[in-house]
């Protein structure tokens, strides 16, 4: 490529997508190449656009993105890249990827039985390269990094974003530094970001502490912030609705249900199935529920707090929603679902945004709803982390509630491996799963589900025995 061509297709690329504040009264609009994480007038959250370079008819981009499908390298094989025509870079951008996306979409009998439904798909975006749904958005944030020639990437995390980015800055040859709350991360994505070389920093405090604490270092210029608050990580966690439309053969499912931590992912997902209703591919959006833990449910009271205010019938698709100007945060989270120990959500608005524009609900499940729909995920084969089972629970909920009837269509979004925090899943089935209280007392976990291994004596008629009864 000749260096006139690279300098007008760079023109273009500007052209084409720019970031902006989301606030109503601000809407300030920033380069692509502008470093930031909020907007510099109002400190309002940014958002990013992106008109296709060409436009396309919803049947040429469908066509392009299934044709891409099939690929086994390069870019096209990663699930993120493949939908680039919505996408804020160059064609020619130095492209960090782990071949990410590509997550399976499974049907689950069994929790789609214990949720009151006729079916129920799960979509495993803990089938990523790191065991959880981050690399969809760290592929595009650390691309970013590169593109705006940052030494470091720093993030704040409760393990899955860490374990993400330490993997990709590993890949991009960048320095990367972590902060977590110590003590608070499963061993397992300990060892992840261990293993990919991160400088790991972990501080005495909570993850919003953390997450306070990043943004002050990403105020030195050589160092890129790669948490949820950048723009750049939404636009390829974006891309999950693409594929998962795709998988459903562009037929929307009436609900999809994500777990609620930081509030990206449900970010993410309400942008990319808006964009897709824009440039024509989907004629209507489905109604999008988020699931919080009881003790880190910030969203979810604030939700409950609107609904109690507003006059309109719960769950009406609003496509202007007024928000609040803040909301109260939850100081003290307390969950086992460690991943979504989170009181103080940096995407709460985005989220909020998302939720009233869909119709769908905010709302809470309880430690032991969560451990039981974990166990019936497992139940299935497919397993997943804490936090990702608070989706099942809480279709559960909305289905006795009568706010989801059996035989609509949904798809929960399991976020995180099963393999990433083992020691739950043994203390749950070995009945010895607590969590502390407020109080400091210990509140025990129920194993409704209870499947330990057992000691026998090491002769085939013992077995045999063994399995004759458990058919009985
Ligand atoms: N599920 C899992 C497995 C997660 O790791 C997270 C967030 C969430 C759900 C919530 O997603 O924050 O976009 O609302 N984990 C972050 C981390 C905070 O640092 O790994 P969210």
């Amino acid at each position: 490529m000749t260096e006139t061509k690279k300098h007008s297709r760079t023109s273009i690329a500007a052209d084409r997508a720019s970031q902006h504040c989301i606030m109503p009264r601000c809407r300030a609009t920033f380069g692509i190449r502008e470093r930031i994480y909020v907007c510099s007038h109002c400190g309002g959250p940014l958002e990013i656009e992106v008109a296709p370079e060409q436009p396309r008819t919803p049947s040429e981009l469908r066509h392009t993105w299934e044709s891409r499908a099939s690929a086994l390298t390069g870019r096209d094989h990663s699930g993120v890249w493949r939908y680039r025509e919505l996408l804020p870079f160059e064609d020619d951008a130095p492209v960090v990827t782990l071949f990410e996306g590509n997550t399976p979409l499974y049907d689950a009998p069994r929790c789609a039985e214990y949720s009151g439904l006729r079916a129920l798909s799960l979509k495993h975006q803990g089938c990523n390269p790191t065991g959880s749904f981050k690399d969809t958005g760290m592929t595009t944030a650390v691309t970013q990094a590169m593109v705006l020639g940052a030494k470091t990437v720093v993030c704040a995390s409760t393990g899955n974003t860490s374990a993400s980015l330490a993997a990709y800055a590993a890949r991009a040859g960048l320095q990367c530094a972590i902060v977590l709350p110590q003590k608070q991360i499963s061993a397992a994505k300990l060892a992840q970001a261990m293993d990919y070389g991160a400088a790991i920093f972990e501080i005495d405090g909570n993850f919003d502490h953390a997450m306070r604490l990043v943004q002050e270092l990403a105020e030195e210029a050589s160092i890129y912030l790669v948490n949820s608050i950048n723009p750049f990580r939404i636009e390829g966690q974006k891309t999950v609705a693409f594929e998962l439309m795709q998988q459903c053969g562009w037929t929307v499912p009436s609900n999809v249900v994500v777990p609620g931590g930081n509030l990206g992912n449900s970010s993410a997902l309400g942008k990319g199935f808006e964009e897709l209703r824009s440039a024509g591919l989907i004629d209507r959006l489905p109604r999008l529920h988020i699931a919080q833990a009881e003790g880190a449910a910030p969203l979810a009271r604030e939700f409950a707090r609107l609904q109690t205010e507003s006059k309109s019938k719960p769950g009406s698709p609003v496509s202007d929603p007024a928000l609040p100007a803040k909301i109260e945060f939850v100081e003290h989270p307390r969950t086992l679902a460690s991943a979504i120990k989170i009181g103080a959500p940096i995407s709460w608005r985005k989220a909020l945004r998302a939720v009233l524009r869909s119709g769908g609900v905010v709302l809470t499940v309880s430690e032991q709803e969560i451990a039981d729909a974990k166990a019936t995920i497992g139940r299935d084969g497919i397993g997943c982390e804490p936090a990702s089972a608070t989706t099942v629970a809480a279709i559960r909920k909305l289905t006795a509630s009568g706010q989801i009837t059996r035989d609509e269509s949904v798809v929960a979004v399991l976020t995180g491996h099963i393999l990433k925090d083992t020691d739950y899943v043994s203390h749950y089935h070995r009945g010895t799963l607590s969590i502390e209280a407020a109080n400091g007392e210990k509140q025990p976990i129920a194993a409704s589900f209870r499947n330990v291994p057992i000691s026998v004596p090491a002769t085939k008629q013992s077995i045999l025995e063994n399995l004759r009864r458990r058919r009985e």
